[in-house]
């Protein structure tokens, strides 16, 4: 479950900011986010965010937290339950009274992505090279659809023969779209077993094998491999960076009663 409340986060910031965007449900007027390509039949975790929402409203007596901040909050939290660094959460963002499919369509990575297309997709949300290797690291937790990688275990070469062997038991050429499998050796330990993957070509998706093949991005995949501390360290900083992107503040958007509907 802490898997999916980070990939929420980040999927929330790199829509638009982190306003909470992503927690809409659709209706006459919201285009719901998830719904999108990134989103349908994938993001989960949403119950969880609905039962810490109560939970705060009812401990301060009113609705102060917005849905934004607690998000932020358990993705941080969700890491450091699974073995990861802690980090300090700025908090004062505000939700967002509008969505946008079309938005995340436009700005969520896809697996797919080649090296500069993901570069090029985070210096968009204010991030660099740096930000981008070590976030991906957030893959050291959680699983993967087969549809997400059937294209890289099948037509790529810059993989591990054996490891794609044994993932296509997981994901046959035809059909088991929804199959699950984890994204690094200790999907349940946030550890940098995902780096050292890579090293291996024993990257789930293409974009993740994107980081390690031959490019630019090689060089701090082999460091994070080795050292945990520095990745742990790192990812902190990162995500400190991501979750500030484009915050509403003072009197702009609101805080949501119910982190599913527009007040
Ligand atoms: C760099 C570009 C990225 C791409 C292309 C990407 C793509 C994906 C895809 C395709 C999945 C599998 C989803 C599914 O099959 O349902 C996934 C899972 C996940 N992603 Fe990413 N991702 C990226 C970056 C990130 C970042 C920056 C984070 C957080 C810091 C993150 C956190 C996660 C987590 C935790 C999961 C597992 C979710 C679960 O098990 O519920 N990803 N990602």
């Amino acid at each position: 479950m802490g898997a999916s409340l980070l990939r929420l986060h980040f999927h929330d910031c790199f829509v638009n900011g982190c306003d909470g965007s992503i927690l809409l449900d659709p209706s006459s007027t919201i285009d719901s986010e998830k719904n999108a390509f990134a989103n349908v039949q994938s993001a989960r975790g949403f119950e969880v965010v609905d039962e810490i929402k109560q939970a705060v409203d009812q401990a301060c007596g009113k609705p102060v937290v917005s849905c934004a901040d607690i998000l932020a909050v358990a993705a941080r939290d969700s890491v450091v339950a699974l073995g990861g660094p802690t980090w300090k959460v700025k908090l004062g963002r505000r939700d967002s009274t509008t969505a946008s499919r079309e938005a995340a369509n436009a700005n969520i990575p896809a697996p797919f992505f080649s090296l500069s297309e993901l570069i090029t997709n985070f210096k968009n949300h204010g991030l660099d090279e740096k930000d981008l290797v070590v976030l991906s690291g957030g893959h050291t937790i959680g699983f993967a659809r087969c549809a997400t990688f059937r294209d890289h275990i099948y037509n790529d070469s810059n993989i591990n023969h054996r490891f794609a062997q044994e993932l296509k038991y997981i994901c046959p050429r035809k059909g088991g779209d929804l199959n699950l499998a984890p994204l690094d050796d200790t999907a349940a330990q946030f550890d940098s077993a995902y780096f050292s993957d890579l090293v291996h070509r024993k990257g789930v998706l293409h974009s993740d094998q994107e980081m390690f093949n031959g490019g630019s991005t090689d060089a701090l995949v082999k460091r994070y491999s080795y050292n945990s501390k520095a990745f742990h360290q790192d990812f902190a900083k990162s995500m400190i960076k991501m979750g500030n992107i484009k915050p509403l503040t003072g009197s702009k958007g609101q805080i949501r009663f119910n982190c599913r509907i527009v007040n």
